[in-house]
């Protein structure tokens, strides 16, 4: 499939946007100062902290799995079964106490944190996938 182009300059702090490549939902989010921070503080509940497992590029291997810090770029598709995971913004310490902000897949339960990462315990295997992506410009993010 051809590459899709994605102009994030507008995307606030904290803000998810959606786009399509090959068929699947992409999830961008602009992570903010806060929710960057606290990637840091829930390692030990993650199944997978350093994006071990070999199913995405080489510069999605580090802690916030993206190579502009503040932009996550994750498939929107649950690793169990494929569902999309729902965008939990403020109320995600419902679900894991202690962190704000996180993905909670509704079909089984599956969750994932602001960088994609799954928690232990759950259905899901592994990580959100990392799609292909570069920033050919400022502001421009190709996705493939
Ligand atoms: Fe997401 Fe099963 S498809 S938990």
């Amino acid at each position: 499939g051809a590459p899709v182009e994605i102009n994030v300059s507008k995307v606030q702090p904290g803000q998810l946007i959606r786009a399509e490549w090959r068929g699947k939902p992409v999830y961008v989010v602009r992570r903010t100062e806060e929710t960057l921070k606290a990637l840091a503080n829930h390692d030990d509940q993650l199944r997978d902290p350093q994006s071990a497992e070999p199913q995405q590029p080489d510069y999605a291997t580090n802690g916030h799995r993206s190579i502009k810090p503040e932009f996550m770029v994750a498939l929107g598709v649950c690793t169990h079964l494929g569902c999309a995971p729902t965008y939990h913004k403020d109320d995600f310490s419902e679900m894991v106490e202690g962190v704000k902000d996180g993905f909670f897949c509704p079909c089984h339960g599956s969750k994932f944190d602001m960088a994609g990462r799954v928690f232990q315990g759950v259905p899901a295997p592994l990580n959100l996938v990392v799609p292909e992506h570069s920033y050919p410009t400022e502001g421009i993010l190709l996705i493939g």
